[in-house]
């Protein structure tokens, strides 16, 4: 692949039931991304019970379409099967994790490229040292993601392995300590000499936060660089606010907020390419919300 790719998240269901969206991925995209169906509670919802037949659609559409596949995502704390939960609570042992990982990274050798192995590592607001407190980081402390990308890295020596995390662009309270946090992990990852190979920025940019400063973004993208890491845009979209404007209105201000994200992000020779997460708005995880119909209740 040369130069910059662009992707988007897809769903096996919809690859299936919709024949014009199957051809507008395999004409728009260079890299598909599972948006569901390679996270651990929908394959192993029994322990050793494994279904990868939704994500083999995905896969078999990469193959025949020449396109990349990211797999999306080894361990995260919104996916853990409540088997493993309970087991992981019980005896702090890696096994569960060990061969969740094996038997996924294994099974598409060769067909994913690129791995996000850890999702979502950082939560600001509980420790001091910002890790996410959860079943990994209470069995493991923070030695899960070291192991992860370990593990890994043996199974599949040749994919780009990336930490893929969220709230990292606006100058406000939150995404500045969340860029705190995520800079001081990845620094000690590097200083522990863990391959990792690149980060995630998952970039759901969001219509009612801000402000989004040029520089202070260039800069964070710059810290990430200066450590040797390769940069990805894994989940671009926008979550709109006033809907009680036009169509055009609300397009124009998704439009600007994007725009304004990749003139800082195109500048950084560390980036790989970006995806979307999802390729239309029918099939996006962003609906209109109850709080969106409370704030806005004569918009519809
Ligand atoms: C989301 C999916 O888009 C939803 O359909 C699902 O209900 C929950 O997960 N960050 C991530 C993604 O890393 O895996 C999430 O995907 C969106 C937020």
């Amino acid at each position: 692949m040369r130069g910059r790719f662009y992707g988007a998240a897809v769903r096996a269901d919809h690859i299936l039931q919709d024949a014009d969206y199957r051809a507008a991925l395999v004409r728009e995209c260079l890299v598909l991304v599972p948006e569901l169906v390679l996270k651990w509670a929908h394959v192993e919802p029994q322990e050793g019970n494994r279904n990868f037949q939704d994500m083999d659609v995905i896969a078999a559409l990469a193959f025949q379409s020449k396109l990349k596949l990211r797999g999306h995502t080894l361990l995260w704390h919104k996916s853990v099967p409540v088997w493993a939960e309970q087991r992981l609570t019980a005896d702090r042992g890696w096994a569960p994790i060990e061969s969740h990982i094996e038997a996924t990274v294994t099974r598409y050798d060769g067909v994913v490229g690129e791995w996000d192995v850890v999702n979502e590592p950082i939560d600001p607001w509980l420790r001091s040292d910002g890790l996410r407190e959860g079943i990994f980081l209470q069995a493991f402390d923070e030695k899960y993601i070291h192991r992860a990308l370990r593990q890994a890295r043996k199974l599949a020596p040749k994919s780009h392995l990336l930490i893929n995390e969220y709230g990292l662009e606006y100058d406000d309270d939150a995404d500045r300590k969340r860029r705190f946090h995520f800079l001081k992990l990845l620094e000690r990852l590097c200083y522990a000499d863990v391959p990792l190979d690149g980060v995630g920025l998952q970039s759901h940019l969001e219509l009612e936060k801000g402000p989004f400063r040029e520089n202070v973004y260039a800069r964070f993208l710059q810290q990430i660089a200066d450590l040797g890491l390769k940069i990805t845009i894994t989940e671009l979209d926008v979550k709109e606010w006033d809907y009680t404007l036009s169509v055009e209105r609300r397009d124009q201000r998704a439009a600007d907020a994007v725009r304004a994200l990749l003139s800082v992000v195109r500048d950084q020779p560390a980036l790989r390419g970006i995806t979307s997460w999802g390729l239309i708005d029918r099939y996006s995880w962003l609906g209109v919300t109850a709080s969106d119909l409370a704030r806005y209740p004569n918009a519809w």
